[in-house]
């Protein structure tokens, strides 16, 4: 059987607002299999950093509150763990990276130092063995003359270069869990590339499980073996990536492919975008929240929330079109809507 390396139920987290609480994720099921990878995909505002944020308890930092849920990270539960106990978890069993990676790394100190750091804080390493462990890093994330490399500042990099000596220093401490939040996004594309095959490669040196965030569903059809697709704060459809990509089932999961360049949505030079925008969290749209900017709405989607619906051998949508009454009819035309 395989191994479950984090399960998050029900997770839902809370922003304070005059009028109560603003819930950012409302009830996020999701989990992740040892040497895995998840996408959680959606348009900005959706709740995904919110999410990455709640499991590294960063969210405390930022003023959220988790009301509701568990995160299970090997069965122990991160949610009622104290901050001294998260402080041994952060960047040890699990890292973390980030979209900007200058934002990620410390100015004042040489790449090389930054990566022996963290070796000789969670690893207990001497200073010694820490830095040849640092240079062998910066060699295995693709960094050319490593010895060299690692004496310089990050202003003396390019945007590729640091993301990769983030990664390194990610990666120092061999983590079960990587969490990557738009790692790409801020690189030009042939870069993205070549960091999304770093992550590849070295997901199968480690063996390691990573829950990767980003809008790009391009990024998320390369990289994922699941993927969940979030909007305004729910998870609204999850399956495999085949599932996903070849049976989608929710009208907002086929409007993010239709809008993915060179793929399906495609006319002339046109690109396919889905009308309106993400609602406010304070001012969610009654029934489906995603009701005002669906082809399909239908009366029932304008006063009720959907339930969760099994549409797949391992998916589910949120989404009234597969009610029961008319699920036989509405299987079969998902075919012809994709
Ligand atoms: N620090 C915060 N304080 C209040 N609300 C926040 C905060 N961070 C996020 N939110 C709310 O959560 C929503 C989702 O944010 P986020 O998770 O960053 O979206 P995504 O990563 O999908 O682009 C925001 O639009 C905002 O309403
Ligand atoms: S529940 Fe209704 S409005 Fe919501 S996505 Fe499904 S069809 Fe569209
Ligand atoms: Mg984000």
């Amino acid at each position: 059987m395989t191994e479950k390396i984090l399960e998050i139920n029900q997770l839902t987290t809370g922003f304070k607002a005059e009028k109560g609480w603003i819930r950012a994720t409302d009830k996020v099921t999701l989990s992740l299999e040892k040497g895995k990878t998840v996408c959680l995909v959606g348009e900005s505002g959706s709740g995904k950093s919110v999410t990455s944020h709640s499991i590294m308890r960063l969210i405390d930092y930022a003023g959220g509150t988790l009301l509701e849920g568990s995160i299970l990270f090997h069965g122990e539960n991160l949610a009622e763990k104290s901050q001294e106990e998260m402080r041994h978890i952060r960047g040890n069993r699990i890292a973390m990276i980030f979209q900007d990676p200058m934002s990620s790394l410390n100015p004042v100190f040489t790449v090389g130092e930054q990566i022996a750091e963290s070796l000789r804080l969670h690893q207990k390493k001497s200073e010694k063995q820490a830095w040849k462990e640092a240079v062998d890093l910066l060699r295995m994330v693709g960094i050319p003359a490593p010895e060299v490399r690692a004496k310089q500042y990050p202003h003396e990099m390019s945007g590729g270069m640091c993301q990769r000596v983030v990664i390194a220093i990610a990666l120092a401490c061999r983590p079960e869990l990587l969490i990557a939040d738009e790692p790409t996004t801020a690189l030009d594309v042939t870069v993205q590339a070549q960091i999304l095959d770093l992550l590849r490669k070295l997901q199968k040196e480690i063996g390691m499980s990573i829950l990767l965030i980003t809008h790009d569903m391009g990024v998320a059809a390369e990289m994922a073996d699941r993927i969940a697709v979030m909007y305004a704060g729910v998870i609204v459809e999850e399956g495999s990536v085949e599932e996903i990509f070849e049976n989608p089932g929710h009208p907002y999961t086929l409007g993010l492919l239709k809008s993915i360049p060179g793929l399906e949505g495609e006319r002339g030079n046109e690109l396919y975008t889905i009308q309106g925008s993400i609602p406010s969290l304070g001012q969610l749209p009654s029934g489906c929240r995603f009701h005002p900017r669906c082809p399909h709405a239908m009366d029932i989607c304008r006063e009720k929330e959907p339930p969760s619906f099994q549409i797949g051998k391992d998916q589910r949508a949120l989404c009234w079109l597969f009610d029961d009454q008319k699920q036989g009819s509405e299987l079969e035309k998902r075919s012809e809507r994709v």
